[in-house]
């Protein structure tokens, strides 16, 4: 049997990292987790229950009844709180906007970082962890730690694309939400020692998952 394997991928948004991470699980058989999903739907949790996302101790205190199943299949995009799917909504520009605010209340980290851990150590062949404090705190006992960079143009283009957005617009909310993320007081998002940089502006899908499979052998 092949041995157990934890990689954790970090990066900002538009890195590219969500379609590596599932394409690097798919390749090794790993099971795969987007750690944003999950922050996306507490904030879709928070914002359904119409507590205002600005308010950190009001998060905090509506936090309990909170059940999240993300799946961990790479081929399946699907997230549950409670018994609600809330895969497609979580995408929409409400949350979106509002996902900064929630994931800069500490109850919130503790709770998914938590439950994150948990997901990963039920997974009997290992896991791709994709996120922004995967390497650093949830997971910085990792087998691998590669963190994805891209430059802001080429993140906003590949951004716009997937919303169907104009670039200039995405990119000014891409600048926000880089800013908000990493200047936050609890765990801001900062690029990990330790991880392995990989700077994917110039580099195919392909390219970057086949880069991270040679690292994931030169580790072996
Ligand atoms: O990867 P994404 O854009 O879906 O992430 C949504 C937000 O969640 C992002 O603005 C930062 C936050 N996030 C975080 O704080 N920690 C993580 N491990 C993953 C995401």
């Amino acid at each position: 049997m092949s041995k157990r394997l934890v990689i954790a991928i970090d990066g900002p948004s538009g890195s590219g990292k969500s379609s590596v991470a599932r394409a690097v699980a798919r390749a090794l058989e790993l099971d795969y987790l987007d750690t944003g999903a999950m922050y996306r739907a507490v904030t879709w949790f928070i914002q359904d229950k119409g507590v205002s996302i600005t308010d950190p101790q009001a998060i905090a205190e509506n936090l309990s009844g909170l059940s999240i199943t993300p799946s961990i299949n790479p081929d399946i995009e699907r997230i549950l709180v409670g018994e609600t799917d809330v895969t497609t909504i979580i995408r929409e520009q409400d949350v979106t906007s509002g996902v900064s605010y929630v994931s800069a209340v500490p109850e919130v980290r503790l709770l998914l970082v938590q439950l994150q851990r948990e997901v990963v150590e039920a997974s009997s062949q290992g896991a791709v962890v994709e996120g922004r404090d995967i390497g650093s705190v949830v997971l910085p006992d990792a087998d691998l730690k590669v963190f994805l960079t891209a430059d802001e143009l080429a993140r906003a283009q590949r951004r716009a694309a997937q919303v169907a957005e104009d670039v200039e617009k995405t990119k000014a909310q891409l600048l926000h939400r880089d800013h908000a993320d990493s200047t936050r007081t609890v765990s801001p998002f900062t690029q990990n020692d330790g991880a392995i940089v990989v700077d994917t502006t110039h580099m195919e899908l392909t390219e970057v998952v086949e880069h991270i499979l040679q690292l994931v052998a030169e580790q072996a």
